[in-house]
C-alpha cells in the first residue's frame, strides 16, 4: 500500500477553540467556516478518521441542464459553484488531498467542439478567478493528465495558478484534466523504461515493484484515495485512477454535480466512516477469534 509521503502532507491547522462560560477552553469540535448544515454533519464524524485523500467523479452537469430545459453548458457553468463549495469545505475540515475529475481524455474526443471550447474557457476563468480563494484557504493546486495536449493558453493559465499557490501548506487540490487512467499507466511504463535505459537496463525493470510504479504515476505527489465519490448515481469508475483506487471506499450519490455542496461531501465522509476497511484481511473480531483458537492449539 502506498504510504503518505511526509513531504506532501499538509501541516494540520487548529480548529476553532471554544470557551465555556467560565472561560475554560473546551475541546474544539467544529472547524471555522462550516455552515449550520455542514456543522451538524461534522459533529457526527470522528475527526481522527477523516479520509486523507478524497477523489471525486463530477457527473450529471448535462442532466441537470436538461431537466431545466437549458443547454448542456449551463450545467457546466453551474458546476463551478459545486467545485467551489466542495473545495472550501474539504479544506476547512483539513482533508489533506482532494482530486477532482474535471475533464477526461475521452471528453475531448467524444463531445462537440463547442462544448469542449466552453469547458476550456470555464476552466481558464476558474483558474484565474479562484487563486485568491485558494490562497485564503491555504490550498495548493496540482494537475494530473496529459497537460501538453491542452491548448497553450490553458496550459499557461494552469502553470501560473499552480505557481501562485505553490507556497500553500494546506490541502492539495489536484485537477484531473485531459486525464485517463490507462494513459497514465502507459506513461508510467514508458517512464519506467526510460529510467531503466539510464540506469541498469533490464535488471532495473526486473526489480520493479509497486512502489516503483507509484513513483512513475502522475499521482506520485499523493497518497492513494481512501474515498471516491461519484455524483449522479452512475456506478462506474470511468477510467479514473484505476491503480490508485484499488482499496478505496466507493460512495455514489444520486445528487447531480451542479447541486452538490460541502454538506454532501460530509454525508459521503459519514458513510465512509461507517465502513470497515480490511484491505483483503480479516476484521478485528475474526482476527481475535483465530488468534485465540491458535493459542488453544
Ligand atoms: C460531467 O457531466 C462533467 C464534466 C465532463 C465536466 C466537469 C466540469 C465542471 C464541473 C465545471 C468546471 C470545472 C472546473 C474545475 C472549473 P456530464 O456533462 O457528463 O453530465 P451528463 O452525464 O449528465 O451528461
Amino acid at each position: 500500500m502506498k504510504q503518505l509521503a511526509a513531504a506532501s502532507l499538509p501541516t494540520p491547522t487548529p480548529c476553532v477553540s471554544v470557551l465555556n462560560q467560565k472561560g475554560i477552553a473546551l475541546q474544539a469540535t467544529v472547524p471555522a467556516g462550516l455552515d449550520r448544515k455542514e456543522a451538524e454533519i461534522y459533529r457526527q464524524l470522528d475527526p481522527a478518521r477523516l479520509p486523507k485523500h478524497i477523489a471525486i467523479i463530477m457527473d450529471g452537469n448535462g442532466r441537470w441542464a436538461r431537466r431545466r430545459h437549458m443547454p448542456r453548458i449551463a450545467g457546466h457553468r453551474a458546476g463551478v459553484a459545486a467545485v467551489r463549495s466542495t473545495v472550501e469545505t474539504a479544506a476547512r475540515i483539513h482533508i489533506p488531498a482532494l482530486t477532482l475529475y474535471a475533464f477526461s481524455e475521452e471528453n475531448w474526443k467524444k463531445r462537440p467542439k463547442s462544448e469542449v471550447d466552453f469547458l476550456m474557457r470555464l476552466l481558464s476563468r476558474y483558474l484565474k478567478g479562484e487563486v485568491p480563494t485558494l490562497n485564503q484557504n491555504n490550498i495548493r493546486l496540482e494537475y494530473i493528465g496529459r497537460q501538453q495536449e491542452l491548448p497553450e493558453a490553458v496550459q499557461e493559465r494552469m502553470a501560473s495558478a499552480r505557481e501562485a499557490t505553490a507556497h500553500n501548506t494546506g490541502m492539495v487540490l489536484t485537477l484531473a484534466l485531459n486525464y485517463s487512467a490507462r494513459t497514465e499507466l502507459v506513461d508510467a511504463f514508458r517512464s519506467l523504461a526510460q529510467a531503466a535505459a539510464r540506469n541498469g537496463g533490464i535488471d532495473h525493470l526486473i526489480n520493479v515493484d509497486e512502489e516503483a510504479v507509484c513513483q512513475h504515476l502522475y499521482t506520485r505527489h499523493l497518497p492513494d484515495p481512501d474515498l471516491v465519490v461519484r455524483t449522479s448515481g452512475e456506478m462506474r469508475l470511468s477510467n479514473f485512477l484505476l491503480w490508485q483506487l484499488a482499496y478505496a471506499e466507493i460512495y455514489v450519490t444520486p445528487t447531480l454535480w451542479p447541486d452538490f455542496r460541502g454538506h454532501h461531501l460530509l454525508d459521503g465522509i459519514a458513510e465512509y466512516q461507517k465502513r470497515e476497511r480490511r484491505y483483503g484481511g480479516l476484521n478485528e473480531e475474526h482476527m481475535n477469534h483465530h488468534v485465540a483458537k491458535a493459542a488453544r492449539g
